[in-house]
């Protein structure tokens, strides 16, 4: 039995890296809800797999009891993290998940204490969200240890998968957010919006703000008390995010969210893999302490999904080696602002 069991195997992102995990010589074990896609996967990469949804917690424990990790690529984790975390602290299991959900990572850091007690590390988000980001973060506070502020921004290319437009769908009504005086703070969609120099030229990029894991998961690795997460979005795309957030009560009806993800999942495939291998991400973040000066610091790495492929199995490699400390952890917090160059193709340059 391998140590690593891989939950939501055969979605878009799960089947990328349980391939990836197989070339790697992990040996994951797939698992899920459905038999037939679980199987059908199983014998195209020659795995061990096992049924098991999530309303079944005595075949969750099964799963997960000759195991060392899981990581969940199910989402929307909303839905998800509850019960496989439940089974990890039952288990002793660690657990890590693709999340980029700041409400699940809140909710899966007030677990803190009972993983620690269990002796098991909680590491959600080892994904695109929020590794390259969280890594940023420990960096610059690193670079500026007096920090008041932490701004991030990110641009990634080329689509997103049909979870991940699903999980959008789900928190559309949600607002944003920011952290203030180490409170998170509810604000309107995109309520603030800037440029930023991504590295290529002095016009920069427009930026606005969205509720990113880090508003949740950089307060917990750098103790930095503000932080505001932007993404990179035409200046057009800012003015149809706000009047979105006019109509965001209309969104939280379950019939036209159930509407919308229908819809998704009839019409969105995902990037393929020409776009996976040309695409690129890139990631800014500035620090700024009470005497106003900063420290600008960014990324420049692969698509997004091949960056999640890479820094998940990364993580969880770490995790199936013993190097995974009890409790809750934050990438960079677990492993250090260095985990995300340990990805090909990562490039960190300090701008100021
Ligand atoms: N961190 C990152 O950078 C990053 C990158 C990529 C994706 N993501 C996130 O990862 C999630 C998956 O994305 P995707 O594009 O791979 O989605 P997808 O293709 O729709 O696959 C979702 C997978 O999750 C399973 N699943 C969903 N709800 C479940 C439930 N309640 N119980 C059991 N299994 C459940 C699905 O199984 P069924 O088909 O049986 O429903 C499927 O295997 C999304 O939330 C997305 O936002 C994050």
């Amino acid at each position: 039995m391998s140590g690593l069991v891989i939950y939501g195997s055969y979605g878009y992102t799960g089947d990328l890296i349980a391939k990836a995990a197989v070339e790697y010589g992990l040996d994951p074990v797939l698992a899920g809800r459905e038999r037939r896609t679980l199987e059908s996967q199983a014998d195209r990469l020659n795995c061990e797999f096992e049924v098991a949804s999530l309303g079944e917690p005595d075949l969750l424990d099964m799963l997960l009891d000759d195991a060392t990790a899981v990581l969940n690529c199910a989402g929307p984790f909303s839905r998800t993290w509850e019960p496989m975390v439940e089974a990890c602290l039952r288990t002793g299991t660690h657990y890590l998940d693709i999340t980029g959900e700041l409400t699940v990572f809140e909710a899966i850091h007030r677990q803190d204490d009972r993983a620690e007690d269990a002796g098991v590390m909680l590491l959600p988000g080892v994904g695109f969200d929020v590794v390259p980001t969280d890594c940023l973060a420990a960096h610059l506070a690193d670079r500026m240890p007096d920090a008041a502020t932490l701004e991030l921004a990110f641009r990634a290319e080329n689509g997103v998968s049909r979870g991940t437009a699903k999980t959008m769908v789900e928190h559309l009504d949600g607002g944003g957010a920011v952290r203030r005086d180490g409170h998170i703070e509810d604000v309107p969609f995109a309520h603030e919006s800037r440029t930023v120099d991504f590295g290529w030229g002095l016009d920069g990029q427009h930026v606005a703000t969205i509720p990113w894991g880090d508003v949740s998961t950089a307060y917990h690795t750098t103790g930095i008390p503000n932080v505001t997460t932007y993404m990179a979005m035409p200046e057009r795309a800012v003015r149809i995010q706000r009047a979105a957030g006019l109509v965001a009560p209309l969104l939280s009806l379950s019939p036209v969210r159930t509407g919308l993800q229908w819809l998704i999942g009839q019409t969105t495939d995902g990037p393929d893999a020409g776009e996976r291998e040309t695409g690129e991400s890139h990631v800014w973040g500035e620090v700024r302490n009470a005497e106003g000066e900063r420290a600008v610091s960014r990324l420049r790495g692969p698509h997004t999904y091949a960056l999640t492929v890479e820094t998940a199995l990364s993580a969880a490699e770490r995790a199936l080696a013993g190097n995974a400390p009890a409790g809750y952890q934050t990438p960079a917090g677990a492993y250090g602002p260095e985990l995300i160059l340990d990805v090909e193709g990562v490039e960190r340059e300090d701008v100021v």
